[in-house]
């Protein structure tokens, strides 16, 4: 109940729509708020890259503002960059796809919320990883439709057992949701993984619904098994990312979702009715953006690597944390000894420590004896950050 916000559960006043209860506090904006009035903090708790935009994007958006891009868009998107998008995935996995399998959204958040809102339903099963990001299940839940956790565990690094996730398929399912690379786990599915899923969800009708907005993130030369690369047709999924990670643009908000030309066609007039079209500048930065050079994402990936290298040393010598090697994006999930309360460790920590992490169960009902560690933050921070949560971690008694 301490977790409880008060004011939005309680209120007396009848206008809200219950469904609203569907909406956690979130832990991460919990945390963060209690951080900014303390001194001193070291935040492993960041959502998004911490690199500046590429050069070439930013002129974009100023450049498009300058020249009275200041309007609406087409309501699917700008042409200029659903044609881009469309070269670009092809290009990507060799798949040819047109403008019409394509609508640009204010960021992969409005293509969640789309996707989500317009499929769940009472009656219908949407099978979620658990530990995931924390907007699927109320957004299924807010609709009427139910979750059914398939828990992952830091000790198998988050993998999904396809086999469990099949066998989870059953008459009322909808859909099954992917996040590969995962935030908060960092883990990426390999292609058999998601063959698997794709293959039998596309079999009984089932929807995937596969968020990869980390889908340049990912480390060791891997190559990334999108569910675009998996399906045969665009039947049965919807495949959802953005600029936000990929391009330091998070606050730009432009994202996607890719589906069959019937799926986008139904999800176009609801956008409509949502946010009508995305940002028009910050479209024409997402064009400079596909148009340009590689080396900023490769930059980045090098930046990324070396921090992930080395938080998996610094996870390995903090006592009771049990972590593991994220193949991709910038999070890693480790594992506290079982029945250690995650929400009590997080919050000693930032009190006795200054360093903030988020609990576990922010991202899941089976991830109570967690932590979510980001590492969008210089190395130097991070081993700072190491040096108080080691001897911290020796003094509790977790056994
Ligand atoms: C898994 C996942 N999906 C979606 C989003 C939201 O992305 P956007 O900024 O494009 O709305 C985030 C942001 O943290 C995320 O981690």
């Amino acid at each position: 109940m301490a977790d409880l916000d008060i004011d939005f559960y309680e209120s007396e006043d009848p206008i809200w729509n219950p469904a609203l209860l569907a909406i956690p506090m979130p832990g991460i904006r919990k945390m963060v708020n209690l951080a900014s009035t303390m001194n001193d903090v070291i935040h492993l708790s960041i959502g998004q890259p911490d690199l500046p935009a590429p050069t070439h994007v930013v002129e974009a958006t100023v450049d498009a503002l300058r020249a009275g891009q200041t309007g609406y868009t087409m309501d699917a998107g700008l042409p200029e960059l659903l044609e881009e998008l469309a070269a670009y995935y092809g290009n990507r996995y060799q798949r040819s796809l047109l403008p019409e399998n394509i609508l640009v959204t204010t960021g992969a958040t409005e293509a969640i919320y789309l996707a989500l809102t317009s499929t769940s339903a009472p009656g219908r099963e949407f099978i979620v990883p658990d530990p995931c990001f924390m907007l699927y299940a109320p957004l299924i839940r807010m609709n009427g439709g139910s979750v059914k956790s398939i828990p992952t565990r830091a000790e198998f690094n988050h993998q999904l057992d396809p086999q469990e996730v099949i066998d989870a398929m059953d008459q009322n399912t909808c859909a099954v949701v992917l996040n590969s690379p995962s935030n908060p786990t960092g883990t990426v599915y390999p292609r058999e993984t998601i063959e698997a899923i794709v293959e039998e969800a596309a079999y009984r009708g089932i929807y995937v619904i596969s968020d990869e907005v980390y889908d340049h993130l990912i480390y060791d030369d891997k190559t990334y098994p999108s569910v675009l690369s998996c399906c045969s047709d665009l039947d049965h999924v919807m495949v959802i990312s953005s600029f936000s990670k990929t391009f330091s643009m998070a606050g730009m908000r432009v994202g996607w979702l890719i589906a069959s030309q019937g799926a986008i066609k139904k999800l176009r007039r609801y956008h409509m009715f949502t946010t009508t079209v995305a940002n028009t500048p910050c479209q024409w930065a997402g064009v400079a953006a596909l148009k340009g050079e590689r080396t900023f994402v490769d930059g980045m990936l090098e930046e990324y690597t070396r921090r992930r290298n080395r938080l998996v040393e610094l996870v390995d010598q903090t006592p009771y944390l049990s972590g593991y090697k994220p193949d991709g994006a910038f999070y890693m999930f480790p594992a506290l000894p079982e029945g250690i309360n995650g929400n009590n460790v997080a919050l000693r920590l930032l009190k006795e420590t200054g360093v903030c992490t988020i609990s576990g169960q922010t991202f899941g009902d089976s991830c109570g004896s967690a932590l979510r560690i980001s590492y969008s933050t210089s190395i130097d921070r991070i081993e700072a950050a190491f040096e108080r949560i080691i001897p911290w971690m020796a003094k509790q008694d977790f056994a």
